[in-house]
Protein backbone atom coordinates (compact mmCIF):
# COMPACT_ATOMS: atom_id res chain seq x y z
CA UNK A 1 0.00 0.00 0.00
CA UNK A 2 0.75 3.69 -0.61
CA UNK A 3 1.29 5.77 2.45
CA UNK A 4 2.51 9.48 2.83
CA UNK A 5 3.16 11.09 5.99
CA UNK A 6 3.44 14.69 6.49
CA UNK A 7 5.61 15.85 9.52
CA UNK A 8 8.75 13.50 10.16
CA UNK A 9 9.09 14.03 13.55
CA UNK A 10 9.30 11.80 16.76
CA UNK A 11 5.93 10.61 15.51
CA UNK A 12 5.92 10.62 11.95
CA UNK A 13 9.17 9.47 11.54
CA UNK A 14 8.92 5.98 13.63
CA UNK A 15 5.25 5.89 12.06
CA UNK A 16 6.85 5.78 8.86
CA UNK A 17 9.82 3.81 8.95
CA UNK A 18 7.44 1.32 10.95
CA UNK A 19 4.64 1.01 7.84
CA UNK A 20 7.71 0.66 5.57
CA UNK A 21 9.22 -2.44 7.56
CA UNK A 22 5.79 -4.23 7.36
CA UNK A 23 5.92 -3.74 3.41
CA UNK A 24 4.29 -0.42 2.79
CA UNK A 25 5.30 2.52 0.28
CA UNK A 26 6.06 5.53 2.83
CA UNK A 27 6.73 8.56 1.18
CA UNK A 28 7.17 11.19 4.78
CA UNK A 29 7.20 14.73 3.90
CA UNK A 30 8.71 17.31 6.30
CA UNK A 31 8.51 21.19 5.48
CA UNK A 32 11.80 21.48 7.26
CA UNK A 33 14.67 21.05 4.69
CA UNK A 34 17.04 20.43 7.01
CA UNK A 35 15.67 17.78 8.60
CA UNK A 36 14.79 15.92 5.16
CA UNK A 37 18.22 16.48 3.71
CA UNK A 38 19.74 15.17 6.99
CA UNK A 39 17.07 12.03 6.32
CA UNK A 40 18.26 11.48 2.38
CA UNK A 41 21.77 11.26 3.56
CA UNK A 42 20.73 8.28 6.36
CA UNK A 43 21.44 11.12 9.37
CA UNK A 44 18.87 10.43 12.14
CA UNK A 45 17.60 13.65 13.31
CA UNK A 46 16.13 12.20 16.61
CA UNK A 47 17.42 9.67 19.26
CA UNK A 48 15.25 6.62 19.25
CA UNK A 49 16.61 3.22 20.04
CA UNK A 50 16.66 0.99 16.38
CA UNK A 51 14.95 3.76 14.44
CA UNK A 52 18.58 4.20 12.56
CA UNK A 53 18.68 0.45 11.34
CA UNK A 54 15.24 0.84 10.33
CA UNK A 55 15.02 3.57 8.47
CA UNK A 56 18.66 2.65 6.31
CA UNK A 57 16.81 -0.53 5.52
CA UNK A 58 13.83 0.91 3.95
CA UNK A 59 15.54 3.80 2.28
CA UNK A 60 18.31 1.20 1.06
CA UNK A 61 15.32 -0.98 -0.31
CA UNK A 62 13.19 1.62 -1.75
CA UNK A 63 10.56 1.64 0.48
CA UNK A 64 10.98 4.30 2.89
CA UNK A 65 11.17 8.26 0.90
CA UNK A 66 11.55 11.46 2.33
CA UNK A 67 10.56 15.16 0.87
CA UNK A 68 9.71 18.48 1.30
CA UNK A 69 6.98 18.53 -1.00
CA UNK A 70 3.42 18.12 0.05
CA UNK A 71 2.35 18.33 -3.06
CA UNK A 72 4.56 14.95 -4.15
CA UNK A 73 2.53 13.41 -1.01
CA UNK A 74 -0.30 14.24 -2.20
CA UNK A 75 -0.11 12.69 -5.37
CA UNK A 76 1.92 10.01 -3.83
CA UNK A 77 -1.18 7.90 -1.66
CA UNK A 78 -4.80 7.85 -1.32
CA UNK A 79 -4.05 7.67 2.64
CA UNK A 80 -2.43 10.58 4.05
CA UNK A 81 -1.05 10.71 7.62
CA UNK A 82 -1.09 14.03 9.38
CA UNK A 83 2.06 13.73 12.13
CA UNK A 84 2.52 17.40 12.60
CA UNK A 85 3.35 18.95 16.16
CA UNK A 86 0.07 20.37 17.64
CA UNK A 87 1.85 22.97 20.34
CA UNK A 88 0.43 24.67 23.17
CA UNK A 89 -0.98 27.93 22.09
CA UNK A 90 -0.92 31.50 23.68
CA UNK A 91 -3.42 30.11 26.39
CA UNK A 92 -3.05 26.46 26.67
CA UNK A 93 -4.98 25.34 24.32
CA UNK A 94 -4.07 23.34 21.37
CA UNK A 95 -2.31 24.83 18.41
CA UNK A 96 -3.94 23.27 15.37
CA UNK A 97 -2.29 25.55 13.08
CA UNK A 98 -0.15 23.05 11.59
CA UNK A 99 -2.67 20.55 11.11
CA UNK A 100 -5.05 22.95 9.32
CA UNK A 101 -2.03 23.85 7.19
CA UNK A 102 -1.83 20.39 6.29
CA UNK A 103 -5.20 20.60 5.44
CA UNK A 104 -5.24 23.49 3.04
CA UNK A 105 -2.73 22.32 1.65
CA UNK A 106 -3.96 18.84 0.74
CA UNK A 107 -7.23 20.42 -0.68
CA UNK A 108 -4.69 22.34 -3.04
CA UNK A 109 -2.79 19.68 -4.52
CA UNK A 110 -5.36 16.52 -4.90
CA UNK A 111 -7.07 15.90 -7.66
CA UNK A 112 -9.00 12.40 -6.34
CA UNK A 113 -10.10 10.85 -3.37
CA UNK A 114 -7.73 11.66 -0.18
CA UNK A 115 -8.33 9.94 3.03
CA UNK A 116 -6.36 12.34 5.66
CA UNK A 117 -6.25 10.64 9.03
CA UNK A 118 -5.01 12.74 12.31
CA UNK A 119 -2.31 10.62 14.11
CA UNK A 120 -1.35 14.26 15.83
CA UNK A 121 -2.62 14.81 19.35
CA UNK A 122 -6.29 16.73 18.52
CA UNK A 123 -9.18 18.08 20.51
CA UNK A 124 -12.30 16.16 19.95
CA UNK A 125 -13.97 17.22 17.03
CA UNK A 126 -10.89 18.99 15.12
CA UNK A 127 -12.34 16.64 11.76
CA UNK A 128 -15.38 18.80 11.78
CA UNK A 129 -12.90 21.56 11.24
CA UNK A 130 -10.52 20.00 9.09
CA UNK A 131 -13.47 18.91 7.04
CA UNK A 132 -14.52 22.34 6.56
CA UNK A 133 -11.32 23.87 6.12
CA UNK A 134 -10.61 21.24 3.23
CA UNK A 135 -14.17 22.10 1.99
CA UNK A 136 -13.01 25.81 1.78
CA UNK A 137 -9.97 24.82 -0.34
CA UNK A 138 -10.86 22.87 -2.47
CA UNK A 139 -10.49 23.72 -6.19
CA UNK A 140 -13.63 21.30 -6.90
CA UNK A 141 -15.72 18.86 -5.80
CA UNK A 142 -13.63 16.57 -5.13
CA UNK A 143 -14.26 13.71 -2.68
CA UNK A 144 -11.96 13.02 0.73
CA UNK A 145 -12.91 11.78 4.11
CA UNK A 146 -11.29 12.70 7.53
CA UNK A 147 -10.38 9.47 10.48
CA UNK A 148 -8.13 9.21 13.66
CA UNK A 149 -5.36 7.56 14.53
CA UNK A 150 -4.52 8.83 17.89
CA UNK A 151 -0.45 7.90 18.35
CA UNK A 152 -0.05 5.95 21.74
CA UNK A 153 4.08 5.27 21.46
CA UNK A 154 6.18 6.30 24.26
CA UNK A 155 9.53 7.99 23.58
CA UNK A 156 12.14 5.48 24.73
CA UNK A 157 10.34 3.06 23.52
CA UNK A 158 8.88 4.05 20.15
CA UNK A 159 10.07 0.87 18.01
CA UNK A 160 8.82 -1.51 20.20
CA UNK A 161 5.24 0.39 20.69
CA UNK A 162 4.83 0.75 17.05
CA UNK A 163 5.25 -3.25 16.37
CA UNK A 164 3.33 -4.32 19.84
CA UNK A 165 0.74 -1.84 20.06
CA UNK A 166 -1.57 -2.42 23.26
CA UNK A 167 -4.53 -1.56 20.97
CA UNK A 168 -5.07 0.35 17.98
CA UNK A 169 -7.47 2.88 17.50
CA UNK A 170 -9.30 4.22 14.95
CA UNK A 171 -12.17 6.51 14.31
CA UNK A 172 -14.14 6.18 11.26
CA UNK A 173 -17.24 6.97 9.37
CA UNK A 174 -17.35 5.30 6.56
CA UNK A 175 -17.01 1.76 5.39
CA UNK A 176 -13.96 2.70 2.49
CA UNK A 177 -12.02 4.82 5.34
CA UNK A 178 -12.65 1.66 7.69
CA UNK A 179 -11.20 -0.95 4.88
CA UNK A 180 -8.62 1.59 4.13
CA UNK A 181 -6.91 2.04 7.46
CA UNK A 182 -7.58 -1.96 8.41
CA UNK A 183 -5.42 -2.80 5.46
CA UNK A 184 -2.83 -0.28 6.55
CA UNK A 185 -2.51 -1.77 10.04
CA UNK A 186 -3.00 -5.63 9.09
CA UNK A 187 0.43 -6.52 9.15
CA UNK A 188 0.44 -5.14 13.19
CA UNK A 189 -2.81 -6.74 14.03
CA UNK A 190 -1.86 -10.28 12.94
CA UNK A 191 2.06 -9.91 14.15
CA UNK A 192 1.21 -8.48 17.46
CA UNK A 193 -2.47 -10.00 18.11
CA UNK A 194 -3.38 -6.36 19.59
CA UNK A 195 -7.02 -5.32 19.91
CA UNK A 196 -7.85 -3.08 16.79
CA UNK A 197 -10.90 -0.71 17.66
CA UNK A 198 -12.98 1.03 15.73
CA UNK A 199 -15.28 4.12 16.79
CA UNK A 200 -16.71 6.99 16.01
CA UNK A 201 -13.63 10.32 15.39
CA UNK A 202 -14.71 12.06 18.15
CA UNK A 203 -14.40 8.83 20.51
CA UNK A 204 -11.21 8.47 19.10
CA UNK A 205 -9.87 11.89 19.39
CA UNK A 206 -10.95 11.82 22.93
CA UNK A 207 -9.24 8.78 23.46
CA UNK A 208 -6.22 9.82 23.31
CA UNK A 209 -6.71 13.31 25.44
CA UNK A 210 -8.24 10.87 28.35
CA UNK A 211 -5.37 8.60 28.31
CA UNK A 212 -2.82 11.22 28.55
CA UNK A 213 -4.42 13.00 31.38
CA UNK A 214 -5.13 10.04 33.52
CA UNK A 215 -1.84 8.90 33.37
CA UNK A 216 -0.81 12.22 34.31
CA UNK A 217 -2.97 12.03 36.88
CA UNK A 218 -1.67 8.96 38.45
CA UNK A 219 1.61 10.62 38.40
CA UNK A 220 0.23 13.66 40.59
CA UNK A 221 -1.46 10.85 42.73
CA UNK A 222 1.23 9.26 43.90
CA UNK A 223 3.35 12.31 44.16
CA UNK A 224 0.76 14.02 46.47
CA UNK A 225 1.07 10.91 48.50
CA UNK A 226 4.98 11.11 48.50
CA UNK A 227 4.41 14.58 50.28
CA UNK A 228 2.21 12.41 52.62
CA UNK A 229 4.64 9.96 53.13
CA UNK A 230 7.48 12.37 53.89
CA UNK A 231 5.10 14.01 56.66
CA UNK A 232 4.39 10.83 58.35
CA UNK A 233 7.35 8.34 58.38
CA UNK A 234 6.10 6.74 55.31
CA UNK A 235 8.00 5.08 52.42
CA UNK A 236 6.28 5.92 48.87
CA UNK A 237 8.28 2.90 47.43
CA UNK A 238 6.75 0.51 49.59
CA UNK A 239 3.22 1.90 49.69
CA UNK A 240 3.62 2.49 45.45
CA UNK A 241 4.31 -1.26 45.50
CA UNK A 242 1.27 -1.96 47.93
CA UNK A 243 -0.64 0.18 45.55
CA UNK A 244 0.60 -1.57 42.32
CA UNK A 245 -0.41 -4.92 42.93
CA UNK A 246 -3.65 -4.42 43.44
CA UNK A 247 -4.76 -5.35 39.99
CA UNK A 248 -7.40 -2.46 39.80
CA UNK A 249 -4.83 -0.18 39.93
CA UNK A 250 -1.53 -2.04 38.30
CA UNK A 251 1.99 -0.97 39.26
CA UNK A 252 2.86 1.48 36.07
CA UNK A 253 2.85 4.94 36.70
CA UNK A 254 3.23 4.92 39.96
CA UNK A 255 6.63 6.20 40.78
CA UNK A 256 7.12 8.98 42.77
CA UNK A 257 9.54 11.94 41.34
CA UNK A 258 9.98 15.23 40.09
CA UNK A 259 6.76 15.24 38.06
CA UNK A 260 6.05 14.66 34.58
CA UNK A 261 7.00 16.91 31.36
CA UNK A 262 8.13 15.78 27.98
CA UNK A 263 6.34 16.94 24.24
CA UNK A 264 2.73 15.25 25.33
CA UNK A 265 1.50 15.44 28.89
CA UNK A 266 2.07 19.04 30.34
CA UNK A 267 0.36 20.50 26.52
CA UNK A 268 -2.54 17.81 26.62
CA UNK A 269 -3.59 17.83 29.95
CA UNK A 270 -3.79 21.76 29.43
CA UNK A 271 -5.59 21.01 25.86
CA UNK A 272 -7.97 18.63 27.65
CA UNK A 273 -8.85 21.43 30.49
CA UNK A 274 -9.30 24.21 27.96
CA UNK A 275 -10.94 21.95 26.07
CA UNK A 276 -13.49 21.16 28.54
CA UNK A 277 -14.08 24.21 29.47
CA UNK A 278 -15.38 25.12 26.29
CA UNK A 279 -17.65 22.58 25.75
CA UNK A 280 -19.05 23.45 29.26
CA UNK A 281 -17.79 21.24 31.74
CA UNK A 282 -14.94 22.19 34.16
CA UNK A 283 -12.01 19.93 34.54
CA UNK A 284 -10.94 20.78 37.95
CA UNK A 285 -9.77 17.36 38.82
CA UNK A 286 -7.30 17.67 35.92
CA UNK A 287 -6.85 21.41 36.60
CA UNK A 288 -5.07 20.12 40.19
CA UNK A 289 -2.99 16.80 38.91
CA UNK A 290 -1.47 20.15 36.83
CA UNK A 291 -0.98 22.18 40.15
CA UNK A 292 0.63 19.04 41.92
CA UNK A 293 2.70 18.60 38.85
CA UNK A 294 4.22 22.21 39.29
CA UNK A 295 4.62 21.96 42.92
CA UNK A 296 6.71 18.77 43.10
CA UNK A 297 9.26 20.57 41.17
CA UNK A 298 9.65 23.13 43.35
CA UNK A 299 9.48 21.19 46.53
CA UNK A 300 12.81 19.35 44.81
CA UNK A 301 14.36 22.68 44.68
CA UNK A 302 13.41 23.38 48.51
CA UNK A 303 15.02 20.55 49.37
CA UNK A 304 18.37 21.49 47.58
CA UNK A 305 18.02 24.82 48.60
CA UNK A 306 17.61 23.43 52.30
CA UNK A 307 20.68 21.13 52.04
CA UNK A 308 22.76 23.84 50.92
CA UNK A 309 21.28 27.18 52.48
CA UNK A 310 23.22 29.28 50.36
CA UNK A 311 23.05 28.26 46.59
CA UNK A 312 25.04 31.43 45.31
CA UNK A 313 28.13 30.60 44.28
CA UNK A 314 28.09 26.61 44.70
CA UNK A 315 28.60 23.88 42.22
CA UNK A 316 25.88 22.12 41.14
CA UNK A 317 26.19 18.80 39.23
CA UNK A 318 22.88 18.13 37.03
CA UNK A 319 22.16 14.57 36.13
CA UNK A 320 20.14 14.43 33.64
CA UNK A 321 18.80 17.08 30.98
CA UNK A 322 16.31 14.47 29.05
CA UNK A 323 12.43 14.38 29.86
CA UNK A 324 12.66 10.57 30.53
CA UNK A 325 15.85 8.33 29.54
CA UNK A 326 15.68 6.83 25.89
CA UNK A 327 15.18 10.28 24.21
CA UNK A 328 16.92 12.87 23.46
CA UNK A 329 13.75 15.09 23.65
CA UNK A 330 14.25 17.77 26.08
CA UNK A 331 10.50 19.55 25.51
CA UNK A 332 9.58 20.61 28.86
CA UNK A 333 12.16 18.25 31.28
CA UNK A 334 12.20 19.29 34.68
CA UNK A 335 16.38 20.47 33.42
CA UNK A 336 14.39 23.48 31.25
CA UNK A 337 13.06 24.55 35.34
CA UNK A 338 16.01 24.07 37.50
CA UNK A 339 19.06 25.45 34.47
CA UNK A 340 17.24 28.66 34.47
CA UNK A 341 16.46 28.76 38.23
CA UNK A 342 19.51 27.42 39.54
CA UNK A 343 21.64 30.13 36.94
CA UNK A 344 19.15 33.26 38.52
CA UNK A 345 20.74 32.36 42.14
CA UNK A 346 24.27 32.36 40.62
CA UNK A 347 24.63 28.69 40.76
CA UNK A 348 27.73 27.40 38.76
CA UNK A 349 26.26 24.28 36.89
CA UNK A 350 27.77 21.31 35.28
CA UNK A 351 25.68 19.24 33.30
CA UNK A 352 25.64 15.07 32.09
CA UNK A 353 23.20 13.70 29.61
CA UNK A 354 24.31 10.30 27.84
CA UNK A 355 21.76 11.51 24.36
CA UNK A 356 20.36 15.19 25.09
CA UNK A 357 23.34 17.46 25.48
CA UNK A 358 22.99 18.82 21.34
CA UNK A 359 19.45 19.62 22.15
CA UNK A 360 19.93 21.50 25.74
CA UNK A 361 23.34 23.32 24.00
CA UNK A 362 20.81 24.83 21.39
CA UNK A 363 18.70 26.66 24.36
CA UNK A 364 22.28 27.04 26.74
CA UNK A 365 25.22 27.44 24.35
CA UNK A 366 28.02 28.29 27.13
CA UNK A 367 27.09 26.03 29.73
CA UNK A 368 29.57 23.50 31.09
CA UNK A 369 28.47 19.88 29.57
CA UNK A 370 30.49 16.74 30.99
CA UNK A 371 31.29 13.32 29.62
CA UNK A 372 30.61 11.47 32.44
CA UNK A 373 28.60 11.09 35.67
CA UNK A 374 31.77 11.19 37.47
CA UNK A 375 32.80 14.18 35.53
CA UNK A 376 29.88 16.13 36.42
CA UNK A 377 30.05 15.74 39.78
CA UNK A 378 34.24 15.98 40.30
CA UNK A 379 34.00 19.23 42.83
CA UNK A 380 30.17 19.75 43.15
CA UNK A 381 28.58 21.12 46.30
CA UNK A 382 25.66 18.67 45.45
CA UNK A 383 24.51 16.41 43.04
CA UNK A 384 20.33 16.78 41.74
CA UNK A 385 19.05 13.78 39.76
CA UNK A 386 16.85 14.62 37.27
CA UNK A 387 16.10 12.00 34.94
CA UNK A 388 16.76 8.56 35.99
CA UNK A 389 18.89 7.25 32.65
CA UNK A 390 20.09 3.48 33.50
CA UNK A 391 23.75 4.96 33.58
CA UNK A 392 23.47 6.33 37.12
CA UNK A 393 22.86 3.02 38.80
CA UNK A 394 26.27 1.69 37.92
CA UNK A 395 27.77 4.48 39.31
CA UNK A 396 30.37 3.50 41.80
CA UNK A 397 29.65 5.60 44.91
CA UNK A 398 32.22 5.34 46.93
CA UNK A 399 33.87 7.25 43.87
CA UNK A 400 31.40 9.75 43.21
CA UNK A 401 31.55 10.30 47.08
CA UNK A 402 35.32 11.14 46.94
CA UNK A 403 34.87 13.75 43.87
CA UNK A 404 32.45 15.70 45.22
CA UNK A 405 33.29 18.47 47.57
CA UNK A 406 30.22 18.14 49.55
CA UNK A 407 28.37 14.82 49.71
CA UNK A 408 25.24 15.66 49.00
CA UNK A 409 22.62 13.88 46.43
CA UNK A 410 19.26 15.46 46.02
CA UNK A 411 17.25 12.43 44.11
CA UNK A 412 14.18 13.89 41.79
CA UNK A 413 13.83 10.25 40.58
CA UNK A 414 14.58 8.23 43.44
CA UNK A 415 17.49 5.84 41.60
CA UNK A 416 19.22 5.04 44.54
CA UNK A 417 17.75 3.95 47.77
CA UNK A 418 18.29 5.44 51.36
CA UNK A 419 19.85 2.33 53.09
CA UNK A 420 22.96 2.38 50.02
CA UNK A 421 23.19 6.33 50.44
CA UNK A 422 23.88 6.22 53.94
CA UNK A 423 26.37 3.18 54.00
CA UNK A 424 27.75 5.55 51.34
CA UNK A 425 28.27 8.49 53.45
CA UNK A 426 26.16 10.81 51.79
CA UNK A 427 23.49 13.81 52.60
CA UNK A 428 20.78 12.32 50.73
CA UNK A 429 17.21 13.50 50.00
CA UNK A 430 14.82 11.68 47.44
CA UNK A 431 10.86 12.22 46.82
CA UNK A 432 8.66 10.65 49.60
CA UNK A 433 11.06 8.67 51.44
CA UNK A 434 13.70 9.46 54.70
CA UNK A 435 16.21 11.52 54.59
CA UNK A 436 19.48 10.74 55.08
CA UNK A 437 21.80 12.74 57.30
CA UNK A 438 24.78 10.92 57.91
N1 LIG B 1 6.34 12.59 20.72
C1 LIG B 1 5.53 11.69 21.24
O1 LIG B 1 5.92 10.87 22.08
C2 LIG B 1 4.09 11.64 20.81
C3 LIG B 1 3.32 10.53 21.16
C4 LIG B 1 1.99 10.49 20.76
C5 LIG B 1 1.45 11.54 20.06
N2 LIG B 1 2.21 12.62 19.76
C6 LIG B 1 1.62 13.71 18.98
O2 LIG B 1 2.05 13.60 17.63
C7 LIG B 1 2.21 14.90 17.05
C8 LIG B 1 3.62 15.07 16.55
O3 LIG B 1 4.51 15.00 17.65
P1 LIG B 1 6.07 14.89 17.47
O4 LIG B 1 6.65 14.70 18.81
O5 LIG B 1 6.37 13.92 16.39
O6 LIG B 1 6.39 16.37 16.93
P2 LIG B 1 7.73 16.88 16.25
O7 LIG B 1 7.81 18.33 16.56
O8 LIG B 1 8.88 15.98 16.60
O9 LIG B 1 7.46 16.70 14.68
C9 LIG B 1 6.53 17.45 13.95
C10 LIG B 1 7.09 17.65 12.55
O10 LIG B 1 6.09 18.25 11.73
C11 LIG B 1 6.75 19.12 10.83
N3 LIG B 1 5.76 20.04 10.24
C12 LIG B 1 5.09 21.04 10.86
N4 LIG B 1 4.24 21.63 9.98
C13 LIG B 1 4.39 20.99 8.80
C14 LIG B 1 3.78 21.14 7.52
N5 LIG B 1 2.84 22.07 7.28
N6 LIG B 1 4.18 20.31 6.54
C15 LIG B 1 5.11 19.36 6.75
N7 LIG B 1 5.72 19.18 7.94
C16 LIG B 1 5.35 19.98 8.96
C17 LIG B 1 7.83 19.77 11.67
O11 LIG B 1 8.86 20.32 10.87
C18 LIG B 1 8.31 18.58 12.51
O12 LIG B 1 9.39 17.91 11.89
C19 LIG B 1 1.81 15.89 18.15
O13 LIG B 1 0.46 16.20 17.99
C20 LIG B 1 2.03 15.10 19.42
O14 LIG B 1 1.22 15.56 20.47
C21 LIG B 1 3.52 12.69 20.10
Amino acid sequence: MKITIVGTGYVGLVTGATFAEIGHHVLCVDNNADKIRQLNDLEIPIYEDGLEELVVRNFNNGRLKFSTSIKEGTKFAEVIFIAVGTPPGYRGEANMSYVEKVGREVANNMSSYRLLVEKSTVIVRTSEQLAGTMSKYLKSDIPFEIASNPEFLREGAAIHDAFNPDRIVVGVESEKAAKLLREVYEPIISRSGCEYLEMNIASAELTKHACNSFLAMKISFINAVSRICELTGANIDQVAHGMGLDKRIGPSFLKAGVGYGGSCFPKDVDAFVRMSIEHGYNLDLIKEVQRINIDQREHLMRKLQKELWVVEEKTIAVIGLAFKPGTDDIREAPALYFVPELLSRQAILRLWDPVATNNFRRTYPNLNYCDSIIDCATGADAMLVLTDWPEIQGLDLAQLKTVMKCPIVIDGRNVFSPAQMKRHGFIYDSIGRPTVKN
